[in-house]
């Protein structure tokens, strides 16, 4: 296949993108306690970023450490963040990769209890928690709204400081943000409760006081859901005028999927989701809006191609495939294709860890993710000759890293 049209450049606002492969914003769960990114996390982005990748959409960042409800991703209520944060932008820029940050209000409803510390949750409305139907949701007050709205400019603020290109809010996967767009979560008679209108006003006052902290030349990217893919959950029908509302309040491009954690595997879509799950949602949206859009779930270097010449959407968010194979982008746009090491979907070294140990994160089949200066691969100083005995995936990559650092391998397999 010819992968040529990946290698085109796109903008979202005025933010010019080399190629059309961009990172999902995926959390690593390794941030410090006092809101601070750890230093592995920015030699995992580094890495991407020198592997080609176009647009790299950082995993969550929360408003506070309250509203993170206990999820280890860095936080923003403070000043001192800021210079850990332009490390990882500088280190990003270095190879001509853009860098998004990911802000969220929080998870709401879909908090984990065995992060809660025994809090209970706070979303839109009082609904049970996703997690433990006998835990009710706290419902936000007025009053904390409008704090919740000074806390997304002042973290945007800082976002900019820190020297990002661009800022997506956080609005899918039934997430805080979910919570008051989706009638089915949302029970308020207040202003924020009731009409589509009303049910959006949550969504629109974030775009707006992030607009006003950042000024006009730093795109907003806003993530949703065009449907939930379960029972009572939104629908396109009910999503469209949301979309739109979306743009009219100024967000530069809309980066769209479905699901919510009713059914949780379109948030991690398992293999047997097939390929490009998700890319469903693009040509109802690309008929609905006029903004750029993108679209995760699923998608192999062919389905990429797919989607892009199908003109229904202007980049390829690539989450799990760029854990596994940080090089993905430089491989398949110079010839290398078969060279790319494939995510198994297997979700148990990457969101798994994350969610049943609370650790941060790896993967399967790239051990080095997560630890990417501690495995760095150095030529060893003397070349030996290694014999490995046993062809399953332990001795081949273990055969695969001697050759890497330079030594002769022979590899015996009784088959
Ligand atoms: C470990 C992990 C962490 C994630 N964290 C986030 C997140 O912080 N924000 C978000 O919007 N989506 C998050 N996601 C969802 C991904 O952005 C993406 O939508 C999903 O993995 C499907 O894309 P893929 O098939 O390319 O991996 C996460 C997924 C994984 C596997």
């Amino acid at each position: 296949m010819n992968y040529e049209i990946l290698n085109t450049p796109f903008s979202i606002g005025n933010m010019i993108v080399k190629n059309r492969i961009a990172m999902a914003p995926m959390g690593l769960n390794s941030g410090h306690i006092d809101g601070t990114i750890a230093d592995d996390e920015i030699d995992y982005f580094e890495e991407r970023a020198k592997g080609g990748t176009g647009l790299i959409i950082m995993g969550c960042q929360f408003l506070t450490q309250e509203l993170a409800q206990g999820s280890m991703e860095g936080y923003l209520d403070n000043t001192y963040v800021i210079p850990q944060l332009t490390t990882l932008v500088e280190a990003v820029h270095r190879y001509g990769t853009k860098i998004c940050a990911q802000l969220s209000c929080g998870t709401g409803k879909n908090a984990f209890p065995n992060m809660l510390n025994g809090k209970a949750p706070v979303s839109s409305s009082a609904i049970p928690s996703m997690f433990d139907p006998n835990l009710m949701c706290r419902e936000l007050t007025v009053e904390e709204i409008k704090t919740i709205m000074k806390q997304f400019s002042y973290s945007a603020k800082v976002l900019k400081d820190a020297g990002f290109d661009a800022i997506e809010v956080h609005g899918h996967a039934g997430y805080l943000i979910d919570q008051f767009m989706s009638e089915i979560w949302n029970k308020r008679t207040d202003e924020y409760g009731g009409s589509p209108e009303n049910r959006m006003r949550f969504a629109v006052e974030i775009v707006q006081a992030i607009r006003e902290a950042v000024g006009h030349d730093m795109p907003i990217l806003f993530r949703m859901a065009v449907k939930h893919n379960f029972e009572g959950g939104r629908t396109f029908e009910e999503t469209i005028p949301l979309m739109q509302e979306l743009e009219k309040a100024g967000v530069d491009a809309l980066d769209i999927d479905s699901g919510s954690y009713e059914n949780i595997d379109y948030i991690f879509p398992p293999a047997y989701l097939g390929d490009a799950c998700m890319a469903d949602v693009c040509e109802v949206a690309r008929k609905a809006v006029r903004i750029p859009l993108l679209n995760a779930g699923n998608h192999t270097p062919e389905t990429a191609v797919q989607l892009i010449e199908s003109g229904n959407a202007d980049f390829v968010l690539m989450g799990r495939p760029l854990i596994a194979e940080p090089e993905m982008a430089n491989k398949i746009l110079t010839d290398r294709r078969d060279e790319v090491r494939p995510c198994i979907r297997c979700n148990d070294d990457c969101i798994g860890r994350i969610l049943t140990r609370l650790t941060k994160i790896s993967c399967s089949v790239n051990p080095a993710t997560g630890f990417e200066k501690r495995f760095k691969l150095e030529k060893a100083d003397k070349q030996q000759h290694v014999v490995v005995i046993g062809g399953g995936p332990g001795g081949m990559e273990a055969a695969r890293t001697a050759a890497l650092m330079g030594h002769k391998v022979d590899l015996f397999e009784r088959e």
